[in-house]
Protein backbone atom coordinates (compact mmCIF):
# COMPACT_ATOMS: atom_id res chain seq x y z
CA UNK A 1 0.00 0.00 0.00
CA UNK A 2 1.22 3.35 -0.82
CA UNK A 3 2.10 5.81 2.06
CA UNK A 4 -0.79 8.46 1.32
CA UNK A 5 -3.22 5.82 1.32
CA UNK A 6 -2.05 4.41 4.75
CA UNK A 7 -1.80 7.53 5.80
CA UNK A 8 -5.08 8.46 5.03
CA UNK A 9 -6.36 5.20 6.10
CA UNK A 10 -5.00 5.36 9.56
CA UNK A 11 -5.94 9.37 9.88
CA UNK A 12 -9.85 7.72 9.10
CA UNK A 13 -9.49 4.87 11.89
CA UNK A 14 -8.09 7.42 13.77
CA UNK A 15 -10.80 9.98 13.58
CA UNK A 16 -12.42 9.28 16.94
CA UNK A 17 -9.35 10.89 18.65
CA UNK A 18 -10.21 13.68 17.04
CA UNK A 19 -13.92 13.85 18.10
CA UNK A 20 -13.69 12.80 21.47
CA UNK A 21 -11.24 15.49 22.30
CA UNK A 22 -13.12 18.19 20.91
CA UNK A 23 -16.37 17.21 22.93
CA UNK A 24 -14.19 16.72 25.97
CA UNK A 25 -12.84 20.04 25.56
CA UNK A 26 -15.71 21.30 25.19
CA UNK A 27 -17.72 19.61 28.21
CA UNK A 28 -14.42 21.36 30.01
CA UNK A 29 -15.34 25.08 29.02
CA UNK A 30 -12.10 25.69 27.91
CA UNK A 31 -12.96 27.84 24.93
CA UNK A 32 -15.18 30.44 27.01
CA UNK A 33 -11.66 31.15 28.78
CA UNK A 34 -10.08 32.50 25.94
CA UNK A 35 -11.20 35.54 23.83
CA UNK A 36 -10.31 36.29 20.67
CA UNK A 37 -6.86 37.89 20.46
CA UNK A 38 -6.26 37.16 24.27
CA UNK A 39 -4.35 33.93 24.59
CA UNK A 40 -4.44 32.58 27.36
CA UNK A 41 -1.16 29.87 29.13
CA UNK A 42 -2.13 26.35 29.30
CA UNK A 43 -1.58 26.79 33.07
CA UNK A 44 -4.29 28.93 33.84
CA UNK A 45 -6.61 26.93 31.65
CA UNK A 46 -5.77 23.72 33.22
CA UNK A 47 -6.28 25.12 36.75
CA UNK A 48 -9.70 27.15 35.65
CA UNK A 49 -11.23 23.69 34.24
CA UNK A 50 -9.85 21.55 36.79
CA UNK A 51 -7.79 19.59 34.37
CA UNK A 52 -4.61 17.93 34.21
CA UNK A 53 -2.32 20.32 32.67
CA UNK A 54 -0.12 18.34 30.27
CA UNK A 55 -2.71 16.49 29.37
CA UNK A 56 -4.76 19.28 28.02
CA UNK A 57 -1.72 20.89 26.66
CA UNK A 58 -1.12 17.66 24.69
CA UNK A 59 -5.04 17.97 23.69
CA UNK A 60 -4.91 21.62 23.06
CA UNK A 61 -1.84 21.07 20.78
CA UNK A 62 -3.61 18.02 18.94
CA UNK A 63 -6.93 20.09 17.77
CA UNK A 64 -4.48 22.93 17.36
CA UNK A 65 -2.98 20.87 14.33
CA UNK A 66 -6.75 20.59 13.45
CA UNK A 67 -7.83 24.01 13.02
CA UNK A 68 -9.25 24.60 16.64
CA UNK A 69 -6.88 27.04 18.60
CA UNK A 70 -3.68 28.06 17.68
CA UNK A 71 -0.66 27.81 19.96
CA UNK A 72 1.45 30.86 20.37
CA UNK A 73 4.75 31.68 22.05
CA UNK A 74 4.94 30.38 25.83
CA UNK A 75 1.74 27.72 25.75
CA UNK A 76 -0.77 30.09 25.04
CA UNK A 77 -3.97 29.61 23.27
CA UNK A 78 -6.05 31.70 21.04
CA UNK A 79 -8.95 30.91 19.42
CA UNK A 80 -9.24 30.01 15.49
CA UNK A 81 -12.91 30.88 13.34
CA UNK A 82 -13.50 26.76 13.91
CA UNK A 83 -12.53 26.95 18.58
CA UNK A 84 -14.23 30.27 18.87
CA UNK A 85 -17.83 28.47 17.97
CA UNK A 86 -17.52 26.37 21.22
CA UNK A 87 -17.85 29.25 23.07
CA UNK A 88 -21.37 29.39 25.05
CA UNK A 89 -21.76 32.81 23.90
CA UNK A 90 -21.06 32.33 20.08
CA UNK A 91 -24.38 32.62 18.12
CA UNK A 92 -25.76 29.45 17.54
CA UNK A 93 -22.75 28.11 20.08
CA UNK A 94 -21.63 24.29 18.67
CA UNK A 95 -20.55 23.78 22.15
CA UNK A 96 -23.94 22.50 23.24
CA UNK A 97 -23.56 19.59 20.02
CA UNK A 98 -20.35 19.10 21.37
CA UNK A 99 -21.51 18.19 25.37
CA UNK A 100 -24.20 16.12 23.39
CA UNK A 101 -22.24 13.76 21.75
CA UNK A 102 -19.79 14.01 24.69
CA UNK A 103 -22.70 11.70 26.32
CA UNK A 104 -23.69 10.32 23.66
CA UNK A 105 -20.66 8.77 22.44
CA UNK A 106 -20.14 5.23 23.89
CA UNK A 107 -23.47 4.31 21.72
CA UNK A 108 -21.10 3.87 19.33
CA UNK A 109 -20.07 0.55 20.87
CA UNK A 110 -23.60 -0.67 19.33
CA UNK A 111 -22.63 -0.28 15.70
CA UNK A 112 -21.02 -3.95 15.56
CA UNK A 113 -24.13 -5.21 17.07
CA UNK A 114 -26.14 -2.96 14.79
CA UNK A 115 -24.46 -3.86 11.79
CA UNK A 116 -25.38 -7.95 12.74
CA UNK A 117 -28.88 -7.11 13.88
CA UNK A 118 -30.45 -4.10 12.39
CA UNK A 119 -31.18 -3.40 16.12
CA UNK A 120 -30.41 -0.21 17.48
CA UNK A 121 -26.82 0.20 18.46
CA UNK A 122 -28.09 3.10 21.25
CA UNK A 123 -30.56 0.85 22.42
CA UNK A 124 -28.33 -2.00 23.49
CA UNK A 125 -25.60 0.54 25.47
CA UNK A 126 -28.08 2.70 27.14
CA UNK A 127 -30.53 0.19 27.43
CA UNK A 128 -33.40 2.51 25.88
CA UNK A 129 -34.12 4.72 23.18
CA UNK A 130 -32.78 7.83 22.22
CA UNK A 131 -35.57 9.93 23.53
CA UNK A 132 -36.54 8.49 26.43
CA UNK A 133 -32.73 8.73 27.45
CA UNK A 134 -33.14 12.32 26.83
CA UNK A 135 -35.99 12.70 28.77
CA UNK A 136 -34.54 10.50 31.50
CA UNK A 137 -31.81 13.20 31.74
CA UNK A 138 -32.77 16.42 33.11
CA UNK A 139 -29.61 17.77 33.11
CA UNK A 140 -29.22 16.33 29.08
CA UNK A 141 -32.56 17.57 28.04
CA UNK A 142 -31.76 21.21 27.07
CA UNK A 143 -28.02 20.58 26.25
CA UNK A 144 -30.18 18.33 23.55
CA UNK A 145 -32.74 21.38 22.60
CA UNK A 146 -29.63 23.93 22.17
CA UNK A 147 -27.69 21.09 20.02
CA UNK A 148 -30.31 20.77 17.75
CA UNK A 149 -30.04 24.87 17.33
CA UNK A 150 -26.54 24.57 16.98
CA UNK A 151 -26.62 21.14 13.81
CA UNK A 152 -30.17 22.83 12.03
CA UNK A 153 -31.00 26.46 13.21
CA UNK A 154 -28.79 28.05 9.77
CA UNK A 155 -31.15 26.04 8.25
CA UNK A 156 -34.19 28.00 9.05
CA UNK A 157 -33.31 31.30 7.18
CA UNK A 158 -33.21 29.57 4.28
CA UNK A 159 -35.99 27.70 4.43
CA UNK A 160 -37.58 30.64 4.84
CA UNK A 161 -36.34 32.15 2.01
CA UNK A 162 -37.05 29.25 -0.62
CA UNK A 163 -40.63 28.20 0.52
CA UNK A 164 -43.64 30.50 0.49
CA UNK A 165 -45.60 30.07 3.87
CA UNK A 166 -47.84 32.66 2.80
CA UNK A 167 -51.31 30.40 2.40
CA UNK A 168 -51.20 28.86 5.43
CA UNK A 169 -53.17 29.89 7.91
CA UNK A 170 -51.90 27.38 10.90
CA UNK A 171 -49.00 25.58 10.59
CA UNK A 172 -48.10 23.15 12.52
CA UNK A 173 -44.33 21.62 13.37
CA UNK A 174 -44.54 17.98 14.43
CA UNK A 175 -41.50 17.39 16.42
CA UNK A 176 -40.63 20.94 17.32
CA UNK A 177 -38.43 20.77 19.90
CA UNK A 178 -37.26 23.92 21.62
CA UNK A 179 -39.56 25.80 19.39
CA UNK A 180 -37.14 27.91 17.86
CA UNK A 181 -38.08 26.95 14.01
CA UNK A 182 -41.75 27.10 14.46
CA UNK A 183 -40.79 30.58 16.20
CA UNK A 184 -39.15 31.47 13.02
CA UNK A 185 -41.96 31.18 11.07
CA UNK A 186 -44.45 32.76 12.99
CA UNK A 187 -42.34 35.71 13.39
CA UNK A 188 -41.60 35.81 9.85
CA UNK A 189 -45.57 35.46 8.85
CA UNK A 190 -47.49 37.76 11.49
CA UNK A 191 -50.98 36.33 10.57
CA UNK A 192 -49.84 32.80 11.36
CA UNK A 193 -50.64 30.92 14.20
CA UNK A 194 -48.61 27.45 14.80
CA UNK A 195 -48.57 24.59 16.73
CA UNK A 196 -45.53 22.84 18.17
CA UNK A 197 -46.36 18.80 18.93
CA UNK A 198 -43.80 16.99 20.93
CA UNK A 199 -42.72 14.64 23.91
CA UNK A 200 -43.69 15.73 27.43
CA UNK A 201 -40.52 16.31 28.54
CA UNK A 202 -39.81 18.71 25.81
CA UNK A 203 -43.07 20.75 25.59
CA UNK A 204 -42.15 23.06 28.63
CA UNK A 205 -38.82 24.47 27.33
CA UNK A 206 -40.69 25.17 24.10
CA UNK A 207 -43.63 26.89 25.65
CA UNK A 208 -40.87 28.94 27.48
CA UNK A 209 -38.74 29.38 24.71
CA UNK A 210 -41.91 30.99 22.58
CA UNK A 211 -42.79 32.73 25.34
CA UNK A 212 -39.55 34.91 25.71
CA UNK A 213 -39.78 35.32 21.56
CA UNK A 214 -43.96 37.05 22.68
CA UNK A 215 -45.56 34.63 20.56
CA UNK A 216 -47.13 32.19 23.42
CA UNK A 217 -50.94 33.47 21.82
CA UNK A 218 -50.17 32.37 18.37
CA UNK A 219 -48.41 29.06 19.45
CA UNK A 220 -50.12 26.34 20.96
CA UNK A 221 -48.20 23.95 22.59
CA UNK A 222 -49.72 20.22 22.65
CA UNK A 223 -47.72 17.12 24.12
CA UNK A 224 -47.99 13.60 22.67
CA UNK A 225 -46.23 10.72 20.75
CA UNK A 226 -46.36 10.74 16.69
CA UNK A 227 -46.88 7.08 16.98
CA UNK A 228 -50.02 7.35 18.45
CA UNK A 229 -51.19 10.82 16.75
CA UNK A 230 -50.81 13.97 15.56
CA UNK A 231 -52.84 17.19 16.80
CA UNK A 232 -55.77 17.83 13.94
CA UNK A 233 -56.61 21.34 13.18
CA UNK A 234 -53.32 23.09 10.93
CA UNK A 235 -52.87 23.57 7.08
CA UNK A 236 -49.64 22.19 6.75
CA UNK A 237 -47.29 19.63 8.79
CA UNK A 238 -43.96 20.12 9.09
CA UNK A 239 -41.22 17.82 9.95
CA UNK A 240 -37.47 18.51 10.45
CA UNK A 241 -34.99 16.25 10.80
CA UNK A 242 -37.54 13.86 12.27
CA UNK A 243 -38.05 10.81 9.66
CA UNK A 244 -34.26 10.03 9.68
CA UNK A 245 -34.40 8.85 13.28
CA UNK A 246 -36.61 6.05 12.07
CA UNK A 247 -36.20 2.66 10.27
CA UNK A 248 -38.66 2.79 7.14
CA UNK A 249 -41.98 1.11 9.56
CA UNK A 250 -41.75 3.64 11.76
CA UNK A 251 -41.27 6.59 9.74
CA UNK A 252 -44.63 5.27 7.59
CA UNK A 253 -46.32 4.92 10.97
CA UNK A 254 -45.59 9.21 11.89
CA UNK A 255 -46.93 10.21 8.17
CA UNK A 256 -49.74 8.09 8.21
CA UNK A 257 -50.98 9.47 11.58
CA UNK A 258 -50.56 12.68 9.56
CA UNK A 259 -52.44 11.78 6.42
CA UNK A 260 -55.28 11.10 8.93
CA UNK A 261 -55.39 14.96 10.17
CA UNK A 262 -54.09 16.15 7.12
CA UNK A 263 -56.66 18.50 5.60
CA UNK A 264 -57.66 17.76 1.66
CA UNK A 265 -55.74 21.09 0.57
CA UNK A 266 -53.16 20.80 3.27
CA UNK A 267 -49.53 20.26 2.82
CA UNK A 268 -47.00 17.70 4.81
C1 LIG B 1 -33.73 15.49 15.92
S1 LIG B 1 -34.84 16.40 16.94
C2 LIG B 1 -35.39 17.65 15.78
C3 LIG B 1 -35.98 18.85 16.49
C4 LIG B 1 -36.47 19.97 15.55
N1 LIG B 1 -37.49 19.51 14.63
C5 LIG B 1 -35.31 20.59 14.79
O1 LIG B 1 -35.32 20.56 13.56
O2 LIG B 1 -34.38 21.11 15.43
C6 LIG B 1 -36.22 15.29 17.01
C7 LIG B 1 -37.41 15.80 17.82
O3 LIG B 1 -38.45 14.80 17.78
C8 LIG B 1 -39.02 14.71 19.07
N2 LIG B 1 -39.62 13.38 19.22
C9 LIG B 1 -38.96 12.20 19.34
N3 LIG B 1 -39.83 11.19 19.47
C10 LIG B 1 -41.07 11.74 19.44
C11 LIG B 1 -42.39 11.20 19.54
N4 LIG B 1 -42.57 9.88 19.67
N5 LIG B 1 -43.45 12.03 19.46
C12 LIG B 1 -43.25 13.38 19.32
N6 LIG B 1 -42.01 13.97 19.22
C13 LIG B 1 -40.95 13.15 19.29
C14 LIG B 1 -37.84 14.93 19.99
O4 LIG B 1 -38.22 15.24 21.32
C15 LIG B 1 -37.09 16.04 19.28
O5 LIG B 1 -37.54 17.31 19.68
Amino acid sequence: MAQAETEELAKLIMGAALSRSICTVAELGVADLIEQGKPQPIGHLAQEVGAHERSLYRMLRFLASHGLFAEQNDRRFDHTRLSACLRTDAEASYRPAARMMHRMFPAWEGLHHAALTGESGFQGVFQQPLFDYVGANPELAPIFDAAMTAFHGHETGAMLDAYDFDSIGVLADIGGGNGSLIGAVLQRYPQMKGILYDLGHVTGRASESLDGLGLSERCTVVEGNFFESVPAGADAYLFRHIIHDWTDEQSIQILKNCRKVIPTQGNC
